[in-house]
């Protein structure tokens, strides 16, 4: 049966940067009850007119460029994103414009932090199908736009960035499983107002947030989706090499590390210099422990999210 392995790792940041000392000047906070409460120390922001799908496009030359292939072979775009340049066309559609291979699928998929893991788990689902061999997987946010920087309940958090990776067809997986989740019974307590049929608001449309509940359901949430992946393989928690977790807040990273029973020193983190950037958190984390040399070929890597809908989910990945 054909199976789906990751070829090349990209990404990209934008190059402002929004320190913690930034916001103490703009709100009542502090650089030290950030770092302390969150892991974050700086987090990246778009330039005006810099936009997701540039940075996705930056990202996905990234992965092409690292798995020496062309642009034109890739026959299926998928873009996990909250946060798209326009309604339509999709982002996906739109960095296929870009890349120029016209005529294959291209799609984005929103599912918030985890929109990564489900263009992932779609993307493995096509390949071993037999209908896509050459897939493009991106994560790519322009979060900064949908916080309100008066809330510093918010506005400590999201930053802007682009991972990507480039799976292809393979006899030995790769990806060796992907869980996807989502409970939607909980809209109250994180969500973006406004939209297109529910109407938008003339003050703004922001990321509202209830921070300590959200960071409990997660906790418990992701708990469950490692035990999940390692039991799907029938595999015990030393097997893994690296756990590539969501960028939210370095607790919750910390709290599944415990879990697992690993050290931090086996846990890829970005947070304290990317922040949460959502979809774009996961293939950040994994491009860079993958460009720094940690993550080498063989490895077995735990890769999670969690986040608005909610939706959370996990891919287990022979590297
Ligand atoms: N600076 C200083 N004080 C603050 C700040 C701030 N930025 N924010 C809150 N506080 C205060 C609160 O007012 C409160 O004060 P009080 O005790 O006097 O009432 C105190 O600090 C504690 O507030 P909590 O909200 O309980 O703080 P907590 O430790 O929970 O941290 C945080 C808040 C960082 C938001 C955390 O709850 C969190 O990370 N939540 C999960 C986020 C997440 O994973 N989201 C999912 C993905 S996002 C997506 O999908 C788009």
């Amino acid at each position: 049966m054909t199976r789906s392995r990751i070829l090349g790792t990209g990404s990209y940041l934008p190059a402002g940067l929004l320190t913690n000392f930034d916001l103490e000047k703009r709100m009542d906070t502090t650089d030290a009850w950030i770092r302390e409460r969150t892991g974050i120390e700086r987090r990246h922001i778009v330039a005006p007119g810099e936009t997701t799908v540039d940075m996705a496009e930056h990202a996905a030359r990234a992965a092409l460029t690292a798995a020496g292939r062309a642009a034109r072979e890739v026959d299926l775009i998928i873009v996990g994103t909250c946060t798209p340049d326009l309604i339509f066309p999709n982002c996906g559609v739109m960095l296929q414009g870009r890349l120029g291979n016209l005529g294959c699928p291209a799609l984005s998929v929103e599912a918030a932090c985890s929109g990564f893991i489900y263009a992932l788990s779609l993307a493995d689902k096509f390949i071993r199908a037999g209908e896509s061999k050459l897939a493009l997987v991106v994560g790519a946010e322009s979060l900064s736009k949908l916080t309100n920087m008066n809330d510093r309940g918010t506005a400590i958090l999201f930053g802007d960035g682009a991972g990507a990776v480039l799976l292809g067809p393979a006899a030995e997986p790769g990806i060796l499983s992907t869980h996807l989740h989502a409970d939607g019974s909980h809209l109250e307590l994180l969500r973006c107002t406004g939209g297109v049929s529910a109407g938008f608001h003339p003050e703004g449309d922001y990321i509202k947030m209830a921070g300590s509940e959200v960071f409990k359901i997660a906790v418990n949430m992701l708990g469950r989706a490692v035990d999940e992946a390692l039991e799907a393989n029938q595999l015990g928690r030393e097997a893994l090499t690296w756990l590539v977790p969501h960028q939210a807040n370095i607790r919750i990273i910390q709290a599944t590390a415990k879990k697992l029973g690993m050290s931090m020193d086996r846990v890829i983190v970005t947070v304290a210099d990317h922040g949460n950037t959502s979809s774009a958190s996961v293939p950040l984390a994994l491009d860079v422990g993958v460009r720094d040399g940690r993550i080498k070929r063989g490895d077995l890597l735990l890769l999670e999210a969690f986040g608005g809908g909610f939706t959370w989910g996990s891919a287990l990945v022979r590297y």
